[in-house]
């Protein structure tokens, strides 16, 4: 049984990815620092998988507690690297914490992959990456463009910091992941997305409005040069996107892979509005939401969905989720949350 090492694995991606690698056969050695997720969440992955996790409270920022990890697990074949902060509009604020964690958490991960012989890598990137495409759908070799937040910019960095890494270790094996808008949860409503405060992203705002946490919904722009004049993104169902992770190790543990770094775009390859995905959520929650039209966000790009042929083809990868399957899941875990316990945060 391989043993993979999974960065960030409480958290929204990671607790996911966790779940489909045990169901796949891998032993998974969790590390966070839990600064946002909890450690409840290890409970909820063995109850669904009927495995537990192995799992370190461990901040990446501290080398000595990270090479700590490879020693106490010498097995370790290769890593997801989940952990980062990630929220856009934070890092506008906190450039420096952004940086200082989601650039050191790589490069003492990547310490340790030369140190204890890690071969394999999957890193978490972002369609962020691409700004405001050029063209529509993007494919990986879109130009990547100058990034509109710290946030994007670590995304940017981390990327070339790992082909960097290559040049004198041609050995490591790197599948950089460029996801677009992962949405939705388990089946099992026992793991999803679990902002801590008020939610930055779209689906979780909709569901804490319509279970009456948050009093109104604000669409930001009705005047974007789309269908409805509402943005469009490429919405991805979270245990879709685990697949992905699974497939992408397997690449690299069996040498599948084709180059030492190779990029995938992770989308569905359809777009749907800010207007549409509210309609969608209405049909399928059969709730009304309260919501209201205001000014564009700041940074917020008009329109981005994913070429995702070559994840198609190279990959063997593809979307399964329709759009109203992966709501109803996000609007089943919000109303499951409230039954599940997590430790106090605020
Ligand atoms: P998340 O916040 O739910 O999970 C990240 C986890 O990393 C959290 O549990 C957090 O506690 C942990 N963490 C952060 N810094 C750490 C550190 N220094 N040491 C140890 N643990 C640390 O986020 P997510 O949505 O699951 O995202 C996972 C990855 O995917 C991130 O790298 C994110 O940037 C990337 N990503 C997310 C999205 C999205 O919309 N959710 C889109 C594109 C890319
Ligand atoms: C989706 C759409 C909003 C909230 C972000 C990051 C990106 C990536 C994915 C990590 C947009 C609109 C939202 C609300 C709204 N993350 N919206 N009202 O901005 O596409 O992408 O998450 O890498 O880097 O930027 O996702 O969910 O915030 O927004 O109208 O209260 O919903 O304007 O059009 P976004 P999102």
């Amino acid at each position: 049984m391989k043993t993979i090492l999974v960065t960030g694995g409480t958290g929204y991606i990671g607790s996911h990815t966790t779940v489909e690698l045990q169901n796949a056969g891998y032993k998974v050695v969790i590390v966070d620092n839990l600064s946002n997720s909890y450690p409840e969440v290890i409970d909820n992955i063995e109850a669904i998988s009927g495995i537990r996790p192995s799992f370190e409270k461990i901040d990446l920022i501290d080398q000595q507690a990270t090479f700590g990890v490879f020693e106490k697990y010498p097995e370790i074949e290769a890593i997801i690297h989940f952990a980062a902060l990630k929220a856009v509009g934070e890092s506008v604020n906190m450039p420096l914490d952004y940086y200082k964690n989601n650039l050191n958490s790589l490069i003492h991960v990547l310490d340790a992959m030369r140190k204890f012989k890690v071969k394999h890598i999957v890193f978490s990137s972002s369609c962020t990456v691409y700004g405001e495409p050029d063209s529509l759908p993007v494919n990986e070799q879109a130009p990547i463009k100058k990034a509109n937040s710290p946030y994007g910019n670590t995304k940017q960095i981390c990327e070339e910091i790992l082909q960097d890494f290559r040049t004198p270790h041609p050995d490591i094996n790197v599948i950089a992941l460029r996801y677009f808008n992962p949405i939705g949860a388990h089946p099992s409503a026992l793991i999803g997305e679990l902002p801590i405060g008020i939610p930055n992203n779209l689906i979780p705002f909709i569901t804490q409005t319509a279970i009456g946490i948050r009093e109104e919904l604000k669409v930001f722009g009705d005047n974007y040069n789309t269908a409805d004049g509402s943005a469009v993104r490429d919405y991805i169902n979270v245990v879709d996107l685990a697949r992905a992770h699974v497939i992408a190790i397997e690449r690299l543990v069996s040498k599948k892979n084709k180059e030492g770094f190779e990029v995938f775009n992770l989308g569905t390859g359809k777009g749907n509005s800010v207007l549409e995905i509210i309609n969608t959520f209405e049909k399928v929650s059969g709730s009304k939401l309260n919501y209201k039209i205001v000014g564009r966000r700041e940074g917020d790009v008009e329109q981005v969905y994913a070429d995702t042929k070559f994840a198609n083809d190279e990959l063997g990868w593809k979307a399964e989720k329709g759009i109203e399957d992966t709501l109803l899941s996000a609007w089943k875990w919000e109303q499951n949350i409230k039954t599940l316990k997590f430790s106090d945060k605020s």
